[in-house]
């Protein structure tokens, strides 16, 4: 029933908004690309009769009808924003693999009792907005609307005004609604499943999440005038404390990641000292209690770091998500329905954070992983084969059915 060509295209022609040097995807969340990947995904979903919503944030949800238009829906979904050099997959693939369930019963003239939400979420991967994931934080009724709305990318714009200006703020309020169940197909991002040879993975739930802006600040100056022993170089304080931040994971058993993405040096000019350095923590742990152990380790080093190097700190955390565990139900809902059609399936953890993490707040929830080459990811090498993706789909695609009710 799933037409693995037709998931391939359709991926393939979605990766071309975007499409980077390197053969990956760059689409930020909330750009004028975000937007034609919006259009196209509305226009094929319209194609195939669906309705569609679109919230306050940007959410867009593509409906099928059920027999039953008072049922709560049966959701699926991902994101269509990528990292600034990502992939064709991470996301792109859970979206199309909704899409591609959609056209699949249309193909056989199925219907069901439920109605079958197609999610888009606004801003998964947090690149330009803060933590990530804030809009489906938003709909989960984990934050305020307003919070993910004020928050601003590097250049001041806040995701409000950038909604507005691409078109996709929407009058539907956000969540608040009942939701069946919500399932979210997606690459594993690692490589366990390749490795084992298995195609489908059973997710557990996602480990913990803390990220953090740090502000160094200590004082421009004349690159060529002013001398070594008189400086206070933000930079250098900020690479100490990448040193010692690294350091820190290292004291924690099982080890924490910790990671510093995101850099900004002003003023950015060969031949000034640089007088202010923000940076990024993501910092991930199973363990919550780790988690924030971790955290108090980081804020002390880089105020040990700060002293010792005669600048100033200040350490504030953005966003936070405790470890998730989805509904038993929905997990073996994933390996029963692997198992009726004769695919390989194990349990399985998520390192990386999902819209399906906050979903798994207000409804029961899980997740399809699938094999992606050599477990890259957040990368232009960014890789699976459409079999494997036609394999997730079909997994999808067989629990909707279950879950909404075959007429
Ligand atoms: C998103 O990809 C994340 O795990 O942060
Ligand atoms: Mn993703
Ligand atoms: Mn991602």
């Amino acid at each position: 029933m799933i037409n693995e060509e037709r998931l391939w295209n359709s991926l393939m022609t979605m990766a071309e908004i975007g499409a980077t040097a390197g053969g990956g995807v760059g689409r930020l969340a909330l750009t004028d690309l975000d937007r034609q990947a919006r259009d196209l995904f509305r226009q094929w979903c319209e194609q195939a009769g669906c309705s569609i919503r679109i919230d306050r944030l940007g959410n867009i949800f593509a409906r099928r009808a059920g027999t039953d238009p008072d049922a709560a829906p049966v959701m699926t979904g991902s994101h269509l924003d990528s990292q600034p050099l990502g992939g064709k997959f991470d996301g792109a693939y859970g979206v199309l693999a909704g899409l591609e369930v959609i056209r699949a019963l249309n193909d056989e003239d199925i219907k069901t009792h439920a109605p079958i939400d197609v999610a888009v979420w606004t801003d998964e991967e947090g690149v330009r907005f803060g933590g990530g994931c804030l809009a489906s934080a938003a709909f989960a009724g984990l934050i305020e609307s307003e919070t993910a709305l004020g928050t601003t990318d590097a250049d001041g714009l806040s995701m409000g005004d950038e909604l507005v200006r691409i078109e996709y703020a929407g009058d539907e309020p956000v969540g608040g609604i009942p939701v069946a169940a919500f399932f979210e197909a997606h690459i594993e991002q690692g490589p366990v499943l390749e490795a084992e040879g298995i195609a489908i993975g059973a997710v557990l739930g996602a480990q913990g999440q803390r990220n953090f802006e740090v502000t160094v600040t200590g004082d421009e100056g004349h690159a060529g005038t002013l001398p070594m022993n008189r400086r206070r170089d933000a930079y250098l304080g900020a690479a100490r404390m990448a040193d010692a931040l690294n350091a820190v994971a290292f004291r924690f058993d099982p080890v924490p990641v910790v990671t510093i993405g995101h850099v900004r040096v002003t003023p950015n000019s060969r031949n000034t000292i640089p007088g202010t350095v923000v940076f990024s923590i993501d910092s991930r742990h199973p363990d919550d209690g780790v988690l924030s152990q971790v955290k108090d380790a980081m804020r002390a080093e880089c105020e040990r770091v700060a002293g010792e190097s005669n600048v100033e700190m200040s350490f504030k955390q953005i966003s936070h998500s405790p470890p998730v565990v989805f509904d038993g139900g929905c997990v073996d809902a994933v390996r029963q329905a692997a198992d009726r059609l004769d695919l390989a399936s194990r349990d399985i953890h998520s390192g990386a954070g999902h819209d399906a993490c906050n979903l798994a707040r207000c409804t029961p929830t899980g997740m399809i992983f699938v094999p992606c080459r050599d477990g890259i990811s957040h990368n232009e090498k960014e890789s699976a084969t459409p079999e494997d993706l036609a394999a997730g789909a079909a997994v999808l695609l067989e629990i909707i059915l279950e879950r909404a009710g075959r007429v």
